[in-house]
């Protein structure tokens, strides 16, 4: 099957060109000036016309939680949903997180994690590993993992009596991220003080969800990026920050990439443009923005986005964990700490970005630096994924930058009954996607399969070689 892809403008983080894609099975054959390819090639079977319009990498969403068991339930979007919503909105990979449960080995935890995504996926898929249980025989599988293509780890410093690793524990896990060429990525909170502040609200009376923003403030964010930074630096370990949300975060991470230290960091589209006040709305709405860490004041997204144009930032990922606003963040209640931590997002990060691009906030090239290359990049894909090349799996997404959309749980494909963004109307629309080389949305129509996705073992990341 030979797909031509004519007139469009194709963006790379290298910058936007004039060019014609030409598709040749799963991968891109050619990228060549208009019409070039016009007479090149016999049996051309599709040609899509992108005349203006953008043709980018597919996006890479290098943070999601699919079927993931938390705070007695589980996110609601399975793999076979999550990837479908992903691809509607121009997401063509997933690396989703498996979880290691107290007590089970990471081997164990990755064929469960095998279990549940193979065969069921729309879109292309690779694994992260959360390590809640570091022990010998944890820091020995750590080895297989990699040897699997799992080689990035993520640890918690909050979540006590969860997820929650001591800083020995994360000092023993980074000398072996040391040893082995891989990767620590932290969720960098304060979890010792927060479930004191935690347990002093709920004393007090206080149970909104806005509670769940007041009792883990943004210091207690910075300081323990600042540990994580610290502990890395001692080890010598690679360091990733997850979700980071606030300005006191990523004032650790620019000192630290000021030294020279291999330090990176993501944000999330619900901290460039969501904020404490929605956490803060009436009648428990605002349970349905309970994440962590939490929204922050507004004025913490100015940060954000210049550490996104400053590169302090590299990568915006979604940290999609669904849970319904019916049945799911009810159990939360008039006890905000039973609220299940996280917000639905895979579906819309490339357009919500997109609005950066709109309002003159990052460049277009950015747009697909920081969804997608540098994703590739930093999670060992790259140039499989992640760029428009000869060679390269054919994951392209076909944009319109002119089109009006309004987003809406009425209309979204994750499988959660709410929108963070309800009725917010959206300049750009994702018109057509492929994934290695199928169709899988064009017309407003979905034309993939679940099972098409594989799994993808990843190489370890290209930033520290
Ligand atoms: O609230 C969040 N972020 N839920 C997902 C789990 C995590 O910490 O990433
Ligand atoms: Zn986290
Ligand atoms: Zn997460």
């Amino acid at each position: 099957m030979r797909t031509l892809i004519r007139n469009g403008t194709v963006v790379n983080a290298g910058g936007a060109v004039a060019a014609d894609v030409l598709v040749d099975g799963e991968t891109i054959a050619a990228v060549a000036a208009p019409g070039l390819l016009d007479t090149a090639f016999d049996n051309i079977d599709n040609v899509i016309d992108a005349t203006g319009k953008y043709v980018l990498p597919g996006g890479i969403d290098a943070h999601t939680h699919m079927e993931m068991p938390f705070g007695g339930t589980s996110s609601a979007d399975t793999f076979a949903t999550g990837t479908t919503a992903a691809a509607w909105g121009g997401t063509t990979t997933i690396i989703d997180f498996a979880v290691q449960a107290k007590g089970t080995s990471l081997l164990a935890t990755m064929d469960k994690w095998h279990e549940k995504a193979d065969g069921n996926c729309a879109i292309d898929y690779g694994f992260h590993m959360i390590i809640s249980d570091v022990n010998d025989t944890s820091l020995k599988e750590m080895e297989s993992c990699i040897d699997a293509g799992v080689n990035s780890f993520k640890m918690f410093m909050a979540y006590p009596g969860v997820f929650y690793a001591t800083d020995g524990e994360i000092l023993l896990a980074m000398q072996k991220a040391t040893e082995t060429g891989s990767m620590i990525m932290m969720h960098a909170e304060n979890g010792i003080a927060i479930d004191q502040l935690v347990a002093q609200a709920i004393a007090a009376g206080r149970t909104d969800p806005v509670e769940h923003g007041l009792t883990r403030p943004p210091e207690l964010e910075g300081e323990a990026t600042h540990r994580a930074i610290q502990l890395a630096k001692v080890t010598g370990a690679p360091l990733y920050i997850v979700h980071l949300s606030s300005r006191h975060a990523l004032a650790a991470v620019a000192e630290a990439r000021n030294t020279g230290q291999n330090v990176f960091a993501e944000t999330c589209p619900q901290y460039l443009f969501l904020s404490l006040d929605d956490l803060a709305r009436p009648d428990f709405e605002g349970s349905k923005f309970v994440c962590s860490p939490p929204l922050r004041p507004k004025d913490h997204q100015t940060d954000l986005w210049r550490g996104l144009r400053t590169n302090d930032l590299s990568v915006v990922s979604t940290d999609h964990c669904p849970f319904c606003f019916k049945d799911q963040k009810e159990l939360g209640r008039g006890d905000f700490s039973k609220i299940p931590n996280g917000m639905p997002g895979v579906e819309h990060r490339m357009d919500l970005l997109h609005q950066g691009v709109v309002h003159g906030e990052i460049s277009l090239a950015r747009w697909v630096e920081i969804s997608s290359a540098t994703p590739a990049r930093m999670f060992g894909l790259y140039p499989r994924k992640g760029v428009i090349t000869a060679g390269a799996d054919a994951d392209i997404v076909v944009y319109d930058p002119a089109a009006t959309q309004v987003l809406s749980a009425a209309t979204h494909h994750m499988n959660v009954d709410y929108s963070a963004y309800e009725g917010w109307e959206l300049i750009g629309r994702v018109e057509t996607v492929l994934s290695r080389g199928a169709i899988v949305v064009s017309d407003g129509a979905f034309h993939g399969r679940e099972g098409h996705g594989r799994f993808l073992s990843r190489e370890l990341s290209q930033y520290l070689v």
